[in-house]
C-alpha cells in the first residue's frame, strides 16, 4: 500500500517545522493526483472544493483589473474598497456594525490565521479547541509553542460545544478559545447562545467563520462579532464564493488587535494580488446570487451522501447542519481510519480524509466532502459498496 514517506531529521531545521504535522486531506488528495496522471479514475470526496464555478463577476473583475495593468503591490491591510465591502457583508449577515479599519485582508483564511496566532500565542500558553477539529488549528498554535488543549465534543449529540466542559479545561495559560460554526470536518452547528455563554468566560475568541451562510434546516448562524470578548474573525471566498484558488481572505480584529496584524502582514505577505482583491469586491458585490444555488444544491446532495453511507453501514448518529462535509463512523471497516483511507483510494479510486487527521476524537471515522454531483457521489457509493458492503 502508498504511504506518504516522511524524511528523517535533519541537523539544520528548526525544531518548530518539527511540530507541524502533515495535512492528511493534501496528502490523499495529492496521491489521488498521481493516480489520475497514471489513468486511474478517481472521485474526489477529500478535499473541500466547491464543484461550483466562481462568479463570473469575480472573473471578469480578474480580467479587466488584469488588462489595466493593476499588477502591483497595495496597502497591506487590503485595499480600502475591499475592505469596506466586507465590512458592509458582514454588517448585512449579521447585523452588526464592522469597522473597515479593523479587517485585514490576506491571501486566503490560513494565512489570516497564521497571524492571529502569531500575535496570541507565546510558549507555554494553551488554546482550547473543540475536538474534532480542523488540523492546521493545532498545528498553528504548536508552531508558536503553544499547546492544544482539546474540548471533546459528542457525535451523539451533534458535536455540540458544551460551555461547562470548556471552562473545567480552563487553566491560568489558556490563552484563548477557537470556535467554528459550521465546522470542518463535522458540519455541526452550534447554537448562538452557547456563543454567549462561552463569551462569558473571558476569554479571546478564535472564530472561523469561513462555511457561515452553508447552514441547512434552518439552523443559525453564529458569529463571535459582537461578544464582549474580544474575537478574531476569520473568513473568506474559498467557500462561500467558490473561490478556493483565488486565494483571498480576511481576519475582523479588535481594534486593539489591528496595528499589531498590519505590522506583521506587512512583514510576512506585503499584500494580496490586487487583482484577486478586485475580484473579492466584485464577488460582494455581485456574486451573493450562487450562494442561495450552492446551498439547495448541498443540501440535496447531504442528504444524498448521508442516507448512502448509512446504507452501506457508516454510523452517522446525527445529520449535519451545515459546511458541506460528513465525518462517518468507519470503525467496523477498519480500526486505523489512515490505513482505511489510502487503502480504498488504491483499490478503488474513492479519495476520502482519514478522520485522525482531525485529532485522536475522529479516529475511526472517515470525512466526505459532498461539494460534488450527484454522480459522483452515486459512483463513489457503489464502489465503496463492493469492497465495504
Ligand atoms: C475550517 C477551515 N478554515 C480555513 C480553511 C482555509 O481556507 P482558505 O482557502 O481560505 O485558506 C479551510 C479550508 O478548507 C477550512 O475548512
Amino acid at each position: 500500500m502508498w504511504a506518504a514517506r516522511y524524511p528523517a531529521k535533519v541537523t539544520y531545521f528548526s525544531d518548530r517545522t518539527d511540530v507541524m504535522a502533515p495535512f492528511l486531506a493534501m496528502e490523499v488528495f495529492e496521491r489521488a493526483v498521481a493516480l489520475e496522471a497514471e489513468g486511474r479514475s478517481i472521485l474526489h470526496f477529500e478535499v473541500g472544493e466547491p464543484d461550483f464555478a466562481a462568479p463570473s463577476c469575480a472573473i471578469t473583475a480578474t480580467c479587466e483589473a488584469l488588462g489595466s495593468n493593476r499588477t502591483r503591490y497595495t496597502d497591506s491591510r487590503g485595499l480600502l474598497e475591499l475592505r469596506e465591502a466586507i465590512a458592509e457583508e458582514k454588517e448585512s449577515r449579521t447585523g452588526i456594525q464592522v469597522d473597515p479599519d479593523q479587517v485585514i485582508v490576506t491571501p486566503g483564511t490560513s494565512p489570516a490565521m497564521l497571524l492571529v496566532f502569531s500575535l496570541l500565542v507565546s510558549p507555554g500558553d494553551e488554546v482550547l479547541i473543540p475536538a474534532p477539529y480542523y488540523p492546521c488549528y493545532p498545528n498553528f498554535v504548536r508552531f508558536f509553542g503553544g499547546v492544544p488543549v482539546y474540548v471533546p465534543c459528542d457525535p451523539e449529540r451533534g458535536f455540540r460545544i458544551e460551555a461547562s466542559r470548556v471552562k473545567s479545561l480552563m487553566t491560568g495559560r489558556t490563552k484563548a478559545l477557537i470556535l467554528s460554526s459550521p465546522a470542518n470536518p463535522t458540519g455541526a452547528v452550534q447554537e448562538p447562545s452557547v456563543y454567549q455563554e462561552l463569551s462569558n468566560l473571558g476569554l479571546p475568541i478564535v472564530s472561523d467563520e469561513i462555511y457561515d451562510g452553508l447552514l441547512y434546516d434552518e439552523a443559525p448562524s453564529c458569529t463571535a462579532l459582537g461578544l464582549d470578548s474580544p474575537s478574531f474573525v476569520l473568513d473568506g471566498f474559498s467557500k462561500r464564493y467558490a473561490m478556493t484558488g483565488f486565494r483571498l481572505g480576511y481576519v475582523i480584529a479588535p481594534e486593539e488587535a489591528v496595528r499589531k496584524l498590519h505590522t506583521l502582514a506587512q512583514n510576512t505577505l506585503i499584500s494580496v494580488s490586487d487583482f484577486v482583491q478586485r475580484a473579492g469586491i466584485a464577488a460582494l458585490r455581485d456574486g451573493f446570487s450562487t450562494l442561495g444555488e450552492m446551498r439547495d444544491a448541498y443540501d440535496a446532495r447531504r442528504i444524498r451522501m448521508v442516507n448512502g453511507l448509512r446504507r452501506i453501514g457508516f454510523s452517522i448518529p446525527v445529520l449535519p447542519r451545515g459546511a458541506f462535509y460528513v465525518l462517518a463512523g468507519a470503525k467496523k471497516f477498519g480500526e486505523s481510519s489512515r490505513n482505511l483511507a489510502f487503502s480504498l483510494l488504491e483499490r478503488t479510486g474513492v479519495a476520502v480524509t482519514p478522520g485522525i487527521d482531525f485529532g485522536d476524537e475522529a479516529e475511526g471515522f472517515l470525512r466526505f466532502c459532498y461539494a460534488v454531483s450527484d454522480e459522483t457521489i452515486d459512483e463513489g457509493l457503489i464502489r465503496l459498496q463492493k469492497v465495504l458492503g
